[in-house]
């Protein structure tokens, strides 16, 4: 059986069924509403029930006081409704409102997608999920506390095990250690959610941009946009040196292939070394640039190195993009 339930003050109104709780709702739904540990301990997804009643098929958490019940909050990341509901709550609607957190987390996955890439999944303690909007990343904290940044290559809902794509650079101080030396079961720390190259609410078509590693936070806002049933089209470009450097094509090649408002263009700059390619080549912001005559009713997402970004920033606006419709995340390199 299932049940509506609207958010207050708020144009939100949302199915759940019987067996799954007011936050698994929403955020299937794609509605962010703010959590933490989803466990019934921290208390960040207390929120007034208004009308309606609510059950907890494990018991009350442990984080809610009587005087909270009494007063009609609930834990939504533990309720369920046994009937129509009307809940006072507000959703996270910028990156700004997440609180960044410390988490420790345990290497799960170590995987090389080709020389020059790992895929690393990062593992919560069970009682921790970690909040984050598509798009945005995290920081590895090493042990003596610098910081590496890395953008977060699963959407949202993957809260719990955290996918990365890690680059190797010579002398790169994590990623010199990741390629080798790291090994799954190793314990590490991160905190986050950073950063705000998220996806914004509008009805214009959208062209992403990605320059190498940059397809992680593309595949989280792709990922995430398929599950919320976004239909907004999308022209994804994924900038590499060479075939082997599209380390997820097929990934890409799915999303296109499965989704007629998506369409992907690989774009490979070392013609010398092409063999049988047919597809665009040379640099991925010119190849944007020779289909777009005109950008003017466009959103632009890039994510890339420095030169691929200053590029973009530069060229685009000559050709009618405004520039509050770019969004963009540049990947800076520190060395040791
Ligand atoms: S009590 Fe922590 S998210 Fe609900």
């Amino acid at each position: 059986m299932s049940y509506k339930v609207q958010l207050s003050d708020q144009q939100i109104v949302f199915m759940i069924e019987e067996d799954e709780t007011i936050l698994e709702a929403a955020l299937r739904q794609g509605h962010s509403l703010p959590y933490g540990c989803r466990n019934g301990i921290c208390g960040s997804c207390k929120s007034k029930v208004v009308s309606g009643n609510i059950v907890y098929s494990d018991g009350i958490p442990e984080g809610l006081e009587q005087k909270d019940i009494e007063q009609g909050y609930a834990f939504l990341c533990q309720a369920k409704a046994s009937c129509d509901l009307i809940i006072k709550a507000r959703t996270v609607q910028t990156a700004t409102e997440l609180k960044i957190r410390q988490f420790p987390c345990r290497v799960t996955k170590c995987e090389k997608l080709n020389n020059d890439v790992i895929r690393l999944v990062l593992a919560l303690p069970k009682t921790e999920r970690l909040q984050f909007l598509a798009g945005q990343y995290i920081n590895i904290v090493m042990q003596d506390g610098k910081r590496r940044s890395f953008s977060l290559a699963s959407p949202p809902d993957q809260d719990q095990n955290l996918e990365l794509h890690i680059r190797h650079y010579d002398g790169g101080l994590f990623s010199e250690y990741a390629f080798k030396d790291l090994a799954e079961k190793t314990l590490l720390r991160i905190e986050g959610p950073l950063g705000q190259f998220t996806l914004q609410e509008s009805d214009r078509p959208i062209i992403m941009i990605a320059g190498g590693t940059g397809f992680a936070p593309i595949k989280s806002l792709i990922e995430y946009s398929l599950k919320n049933n976004h239909k907004r089209s999308i022209e994804f470009y994924w900038g590499a040196r060479t075939v082997s450097d599209l380390y997820l094509n097929e990934v890409a090649e799915t999303w296109s292939n499965n989704n007629d408002h998506i369409k992907y263009y690989p774009v490979l700059s070392e013609v010398d070394t092409l063999n049988d390619w047919t597809g665009k080549t040379g640099f991925v912001h010119d190849a944007v640039l020779k289909v777009h005559a005109d950008l003017s009713g466009y959103d632009i997402y890039a994510c890339g190195p420095p030169p691929m970004i200053n590029a973009i920033v530069e060229s685009f606006p000559k050709k009618g993009l405004n520039k509050d419709r770019l969004y963009s995340d540049s990947f800076e390199f520190a060395a040791n």
